[in-house]
């Protein structure tokens, strides 16, 4: 709409960002341990949480609303394993036609509001061998190659640096932390590099094999401008996909959206249980 069109070239990302955080802070969601994002069909976690309450996305000022299937909207707050936890049970992707800033802002709210490190859940395809259907690969690095970069503008200082080093965006601690979770649960923890497209049509065989020629071991629509976002204002990362499927051409069968949230639905026990383990450990 006009009004929203003229709010948004007027109020700054870091004012709408830091109003939703006062707002959230205002709803009891303060104080938060990590925030964890829940990618395609992995948002029961939420239902995981000691003492929960649940927020609509479309409650929060200035907050984007998405609109794909297996992506519900609303932010949990709750305890687990004694840790405040805040759950984005769904986000918003750049191939819907938002751009980068508001693909991120939720990361810029949970800047705002203090929150010291995100953990980013996502589904993708297994490009590498360790990486098969059903697998959790713990994001040791990503390739971005969306198509843009959620910092590129002006940038503003009170978030972080004009040039922002990704030598370690998702934390060597943290990922540590994700083995000894899975090695205690038994649950299998894959490591891999995770490469980022803009979607929505899934990949050809021929991006597949580029991307596996790259050093990709797994590949989706999201996450790694987050972690970009959540980097610049100095949060820690951890990344974690879940691999729904064998990327395009590794076998000849073609690739539907409703086998994404088949093995996501089928991998979350583990999943979950994986999240716990590691937030126990924070
Ligand atoms: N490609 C891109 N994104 C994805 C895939 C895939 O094969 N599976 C789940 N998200």
């Amino acid at each position: 709409s006009w009004d929203s069109y003229c709010e948004h070239r007027i109020v700054s990302v870091f004012d709408r960002a830091t109003a939703a955080a006062e707002w959230l802070r205002g709803h009891g969601c303060g104080g938060a341990d990590v925030a964890v994002v829940l990618g395609s069909g992995l948002g029961d976690f939420a239902d995981h949480l000691g003492g929960s309450l649940t927020i609509p996305y479309a409650d929060i000022p200035h907050w984007p609303a998405s609109r794909v299937i297996g992506h519900a909207g609303k932010l949990g707050a709750g305890s687990v394993a004694g840790r405040r936890v805040l759950a984005l049970s769904g986000r918003v992707h750049h191939y819907e036609g938002h751009d980068l800033q508001t693909v991120t802002f939720a990361m810029r709210v949970m800047g705002r509001l203090g929150v010291p490190r995100v953990i980013l859940t996502n589904a993708a395809g297994g490009i590498s061998p360790n990486c098969s259907r059903g697998a959790l690969m713990v994001i040791d690095d990503h390739i971005n190659l969306m198509g843009g970069n959620p910092l590129a503008g002006p940038n503003d200082e009170r978030f972080g640096l004009r040039f922002p080093d990704m030598t370690n965006v998702y934390s060597p601690r943290l990922r540590a932390i994700a083995d000894e979770a899975g090695r205690a649960l038994d649950v299998a923890v894959q490591h891999g590099v995770y490469v980022a497209v803009l979607g929505p049509s899934y990949e050809t065989p021929a991006e597949i094999r580029a991307f596996r020629t790259l050093g990709a071991d797994a590949v989706g629509m999201s996450t790694a401008p987050e972690a970009i976002v959540a980097r610049h204002m100095g949060l820690d990362v951890l990344g974690i996909s879940c691999i729904t499927n064998a990327a395009a051409g590794v076998f000849p069968e073609p690739l539907h959206h409703s086998e994404v949230m088949e093995t996501a639905q089928q991998v979350k026990g583990q999943f979950i249980a994986l999240l716990e383990g590691i937030i126990g450990r924070l």
